[in-house]
């Protein structure tokens, strides 16, 4: 389907065969990202290895991604680190539990979320960094706000700037560059100055490591109009699923479908030359916290709350969460 969002043509794909076109057949011909404002101006002008633009430096940065930084060794090099959080998680449910006070079990996943992330990024926990934990956490949150945030300059490239100022958007994107770049900035000079042994090297220590080896590469830039893959579109299509919209895990269980991006009627991860290279971490993770979470506790719902109570509606956001907290 094409539709004209603002002065841009923008194809939606809607069924798996189409994203299989797109994502495997002309996947080389398609894996640019769009250069969006916001993204342009936290990532250093396009330059982070998820929204450069296809072509050898960026596939110089996936292949130091994929075979330094996110390789299956190292991802289980920082297995203490998961067991660590996951046991704290625990054990504050458990003091919830032994109290009878509700979980919000949204939060519980965020934190954790955050704390594995900043300790194997930056080798300590949020506590720790010199932001205090509200600052930091409010700087990644106006962040990622910033990131999915509605830029006019997105959809009327000529005229939409006007806009942007206007709305207080532009202003807004760059004091959250200032306060990123002043984060870097402290993290880098600490790791530049900390003697460390080859085990406690944490993705900041391996990424300068890299740094000192890297040489300058070229890229091209060739871009016609946006194409969205719908993978939510085509996850509650009922001709591949019954009752698409029912939480029934075990549809998969006797199926070769798999999340990897080899069935694009099933696509969490992506696919094709752009699919997710985190996916070994993400799933460590969520495996170790989930089977935890489920195996030490037998969960109710609050007092005076039924299933039905129980709202499913996702909110907007770049990641997918429960509008309303679990
Ligand atoms: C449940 C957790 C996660 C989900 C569902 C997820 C999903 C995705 C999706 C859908 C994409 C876009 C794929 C495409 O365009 O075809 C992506 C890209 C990416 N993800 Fe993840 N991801 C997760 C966790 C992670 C983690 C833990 C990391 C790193 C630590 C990570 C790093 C990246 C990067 C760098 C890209 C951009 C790759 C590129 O453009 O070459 N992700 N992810």
């Amino acid at each position: 389907m094409l539709i004209r969002l603002g002065s841009i043509p923008t194809v939606v794909v809607s069924s798996p065969e189409s994203a299989r076109e797109v994502l495997k057949t002309h996947d080389l011909d398609c894996c640019s990202r769009p250069r969006l404002v916001g993204v342009g101006c936290l990532s250093y002008d396009y330059l982070d290895m998820a929204f450069v633009e296809y072509g050898d430096y960026w596939r110089e940065l996936r292949k130091l991604y994929v075979l330094e930084l996110y390789s299956a060794k190292r991802v289980q090099s920082f297995r203490y680190v998961r067991e660590e959080e996951v046991g704290s998680m625990i054990e504050s449910i458990a003091m919830s539990a032994k109290s009878r006070t509700p979980v919000n079990i949204s939060e519980k996943f965020m934190t954790l979320t955050a704390n594995i992330t900043c300790r194997v990024a930056f080798g300590k926990a949020i506590q720790e960094t010199e932001f205090k934990e509200g600052s930091f956490m409010n700087m990644i949150h106006e962040a990622v706000a910033m990131l999915e945030s509605f830029s006019a300059s997105d959809f009327f490239p000529r005229f939409g700037w006007i806009v942007d100022r206007f709305t207080g958007l532009h202003s807004r994107l760059e004091k959250s560059f200032r306060n990123l770049d002043v984060f870097y900035q402290k993290v880098i000079e600490e790791h530049r100055n900390a003697t460390k042994s080859h085990e406690q090297e944490d993705m900041v220590d391996l990424l300068l490591k890299m740094v000192r080896d890297q040489t300058e590469l070229a890229y091209g830039v060739d871009l016609l109009s946006r194409i969205q893959v719908n993978a939510w579109g085509i996850g509650l299509e009922p001709s591949l699923r019954e009752c698409p919209k029912e939480f029934v895990p075990e549809r998969f269980e006797d199926r070769t479908i798999d999340y990897r991006g080899n069935h694009f009627e099933l696509l969490p991860f992506g696919a094709g030359q752009r699919g997710c290279p985190g996916m070994l971490m993400a799933m460590a993770m969520i495996e170790l916290a989930l089977v935890n979470v489920l195996h030490s506790f037998d969960w109710e719902l609050p007092e005076g709350m039924t299933e039905g109570d129980v709202s499913m509606e996702e909110g907007a956001g770049l990641v997918v969460s429960n509008k309303v907290p679990l």
